[in-house]
């Protein structure tokens, strides 16, 4: 069995996933700092997937792209520079990463990637024109690679609402701002990292080998309903 490819194990979902994934399969991590624990099953590479040379893996089955942005600001106060680093982060990285890898992943076990958008996507939200743009590009992006890719390799995107990660860290300093935040979804809660990195392990399982260029809300019901 290859490796799962997961970019940005460090910390949030990715971290979440690759603790899920480490006990029963090859895991290859890739982030500027190191994953909190040493495994047996786990190389990770201490790297900037933006700008570093990528390693070459042998065997790959699966790759996830976890480095996002969330930049919240009213367009005025927007700078060109912003939309360029959060499509540079969320879409470009992502390219760069499945540019290097998919001829390898191709020769996989039932191959697939897994890309993350947000609920901004689907819902227009005030201050979210520039991670909504880029994520519009990464949901693009899967639509086409999924086109592109089969039936050789699946691809499919997850779409949360605000989840409990260090990137959402600055929107959920206290109890209070989690509740607060909480109750704009229908479901009256934030998401955790652990919940999304189970529909990111089962998008990557053979359960799911029939299912590709899709975008799959985790979202409190904030997508989809009032
Ligand atoms: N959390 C939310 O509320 C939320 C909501 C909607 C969508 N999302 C999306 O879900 C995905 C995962 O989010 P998260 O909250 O888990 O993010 P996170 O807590 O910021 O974790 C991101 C991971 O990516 C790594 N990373 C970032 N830039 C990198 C780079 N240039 N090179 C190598 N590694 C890099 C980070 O590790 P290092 O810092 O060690 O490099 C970290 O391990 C993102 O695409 C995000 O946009 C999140």
């Amino acid at each position: 069995m290859g490796a799962l490819l997961i970019i940005g194990g460090s910390k949030g979902i990715g971290n979440a996933l690759l603790k899920l994934e480490v006990e029963n399969r090859k895991v290859v991590n890739i982030s500027r700092t190191a994953p909190e624990f040493e495994h047996p099953n786990l190389t990770h590479y201490g790297l900037d997937v933006l700008i570093d040379d990528l390693p070459n893996i042998e065997e790959i089955d699966g790759i996830v792209y976890c480095p996002g942005s969330i930049n919240l600001k009213p367009l005025g106060s927007l700078k060109l520079e912003d939309f360029k680093t959060d499509f540079e982060v969320n879409v470009l990285g992502a390219v760069r990463v499945i540019q290097n890898y998919f001829r390898k992943l191709k020769k996989g076990h039932n191959p697939s990637i897994v890309l993350f958008s947000t609920v901004a996507v689907s819902r227009g939200m005030a201050f979210h024109a520039s991670v909504a743009a880029a994520k519009a590009g990464v949901e693009g992006l899967v639509k086409s690679l999924a086109a592109e890719f089969a039936p050789a390799i699946r691809v499919n995107c997850i779409a949360p609402s605000i989840t409990d990660t260090p990137l959402a860290a600055n929107l959920l300093k206290n109890e209070e701002r989690k509740e607060a935040l909480g109750n704009n979804h229908p479901l009256k809660r934030i998401g955790s990292a652990e919940e999304v990195a189970q529909l990111a392990s089962f998008l990557l399982s053979d359960n799911a080998s029939n299912i590709t260029g899709q975008i799959w809300g985790i979202d409190g019901g904030m997508g989809n309903i009032k």
